[in-house]
């Protein structure tokens, strides 16, 4: 059992400071590891950080844009400086538009792309000469989506960047097993989160009068059938807090639904 635990490693994730990143946060916390909640909003990144200190966890954090390679190194190297090193790398940080193909933009694309697939690609550059500067092995966890399997209308940009982020795993997968590096990803489902919320007010403002949704009946109807309800932050983060440890390496280069078994099987 003592695979399964996180005592005494670092694990840094993007995006931190919201949503899944702060289930994810507080599922690694639990199992022993500190946490660097790393995200372009400081403010939520800093609230994240003390809501894991307050239950007496070890928690930092740090300013991080991960479209900039400056402000990356910046971070891991302020991590490093607060806890020594960092073990795993959390890929957590991301946007969604809700935009039909005719209202998207060039624009509108490249930002999806910059921060799910670019910033990502960056994160995971900078993580690895990191951990090959200190001759240190790692492990690497990317939030895709069930977007990648099985797409959403409305939001092409962001299923084609899920996609993306599934196939960057297999690749990296691959390529940094030879440095004792693992790497995997997770797609959830329809999780609890701010995110989620835009999408489901955008649906509401974009459904005809008289047939428009609330956000109750919304919240009752995008979570996974099987649940009946939407999934929490935790949920997901118990299942990186996995990829994150050693019971898990004997997995790699896999995209793992949790979904409660919605996305077809
Ligand atoms: N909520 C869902 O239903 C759901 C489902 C599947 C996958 N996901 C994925 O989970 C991840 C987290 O989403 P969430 O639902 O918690 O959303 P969220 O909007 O609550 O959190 C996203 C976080 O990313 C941060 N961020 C945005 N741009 C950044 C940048 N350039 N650099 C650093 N941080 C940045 C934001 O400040 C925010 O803290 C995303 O990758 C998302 O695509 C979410």
């Amino acid at each position: 059992m003592e695979q399964f635990r996180l005592q005494g490693q670092v694990v840094l994730i993007t995006g931190g400071g919201s949503g899944l990143g702060r289930g994810i946060g507080q599922a690694v916390a639990e199992l022993g590891a500190a946490v660097v909640a790393a995200d372009v909003r400081t403010d939520q990144a800093e609230e994240a950080a003390a809501t894991l200190r307050a239950q007496g966890f070890r928690a930092a954090a740090v300013e991080m844009d991960v479209t900039r390679p400056e402000s990356i190194a910046a971070g891991l190297q302020t991590a490093a400086e607060a806890f020594g090193h960092v073990d795993v790398l959390v890929n957590n940080a991301g946007i969604t538009r809700m935009q039909g193909i005719g209202d998207i933009t060039p624009r509108d694309w490249e930002q999806v792309f910059s921060i799910n697939v670019e910033g990502m690609f960056l994160c995971c550059q900078q993580f690895f000469s990191c951990l090959r500067r200190e001759g240190r092995t790692g492990r690497i966890v990317n939030i895709a989506s069930n977007a990648a399997k099985v797409t959403f209308p409305g939001q092409a940009h962001y299923n084609a960047s899920k996609a993306a982020v599934v196939n960057m795993t297999q690749s990296l997968a691959k390529e940094l097993a030879p440095f004792g590096i693992n790497v995997n990803a997770v797609c959830p489902g329809a999780v609890d989160t701010e995110m989620l919320r835009y999408c489901m007010v955008k649906t509401i403002e974009e459904s005809p009068a008289d047939a428009r949704p609330t956000l109750d009946d919304l919240r009752a109807s995008w979570g996974p059938p099987q649940l009946g309800r939407l999934i929490q932050p935790v949920e997901v983060g118990r299942v990186v807090a996995f990829l994150a440890s050693d019971a898990a390496g004997i997995i790699r280069g896999q995209s793992i639904s949790v979904d409660a078994g919605s996305t077809p099987y």
